[in-house]
């Protein structure tokens, strides 16, 4: 198919490899121009403007940073793509922003955030959490196939996977917060905190997440898979959604509060593990 590819960042461009190697026809942009260059030698045409790239285009894919720049990129390439491309939103936009994707969009865009993070955008394995109207699910598939190892269908209505999406992210943020306050008390109780990883390796409570994340902080590797500023970005959105519905935000919070103090020492562009940092 002819993709359009709006945005690539860590997950962009390694969703634009993954169209290209299985033989899509990828047009690419990105706001930094020198980001989106390096595709040329995998076989992407690199666009000057998002009109350029989107022209032509049967799916259009947005992986943008946020709900701002996903309807402002969004609404301008479907004003220049063919009428009956299909608007592909893949970043994490939160309930709020699906709705206002779905606004700009008018019957002719899918909610598909995903999950998974650099290794899987580079290898085609993420796993798509897919809203939206039916006929354009089905447009899309051969796109979803190139990226995704399997998507999960969160029903017809955009904003489904964006609020599944936050509920899965919750998850992440959380687990990886607590990789890092179980290390660091073992540290701080005086015990070597490998022995915690070494503790739970294999058992009901393990998590293969709490060794890679929990490895890279005793490494203290914070090279970037995604970055803390992206979780306070995501967290921010659930405690949104959340404090609207009279739910609980207490975890949240703390969760939120971690990150931002991760970030406030200067580790915003650094990997999530970096939330090691809050912690003594
Ligand atoms: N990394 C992960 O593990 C992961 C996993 C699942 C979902 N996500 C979500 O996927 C999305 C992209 O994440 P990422 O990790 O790829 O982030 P990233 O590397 O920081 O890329 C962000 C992208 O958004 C663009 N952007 C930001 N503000 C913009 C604006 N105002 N106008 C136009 N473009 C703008 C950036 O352009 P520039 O290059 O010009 O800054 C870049 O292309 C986010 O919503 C994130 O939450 C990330």
């Amino acid at each position: 198919m002819r993709v359009a590819v709006l945005g690539t960042g860590i997950m962009g461009a390694g969703m634009a490899r993954s169209l290209l190697r299985a033989g899509h026809e990828v047009r690419v942009w990105n706001r930094t121009a020198a980001r989106a260059r390096p595709l040329a030698a995998d076989g992407a045409t690199v666009a000057s403007s998002v009109t350029d790239a989107a022209d032509g285009a049967e799916v259009v894919v947005t992986m943008l940073f946020d709900a701002d720049s996903t309807v402002e990129v969004g609404r301008a390439a479907l004003a220049a793509a063919p009428d009956d491309a299909t608007w592909l939103q893949c970043g994490t936009v939160g309930v709020e922003g699906a709705r206002r994707v779905a606004d700009a969009g008018g019957g002719r865009v899918l909610d598909a955030p995903v999950l998974g993070t650099r290794g899987p955008a580079e290898e085609g394995t993420l796993v798509v959490l897919l809203s939206g109207p039916e006929p354009l699910q089905r447009k899309v598939a051969p796109v979803l196939e190139a990226v995704g190892s399997r998507t999960v269908v969160a029903g017809d209505k955009v904003g489904s996977a964006s609020a599944l999406k936050l509920a899965c992210n919750a998850w992440v943020a959380l687990l990886t917060a607590g990789t890092a306050q179980s290390l660091a008390l073992a540290e701080t109780l005086g015990v070597d905190p490998t022995l915690f990883l070494e503790a739970i390796d294999g058992g009901p409570v393990f998590a293969p997440y709490a060794k890679v994340k929990g490895g890279a902080m005793l490494a203290r590797d914070w090279a970037t898979s995604f970055a803390v500023d992206g979780v306070v970005k995501d967290v921010g959105l659930m405690v949104e959604a959340a404090a609207a519905r009279g739910f609980p935000t207490e975890l949240l919070h703390a969760v939120h509060e971690l990150f931002a103090e991760a970030s406030g020492l200067g580790h915003g562009d650094d990997d999530m593990a970096a939330v090691r940092t809050a912690f003594p």
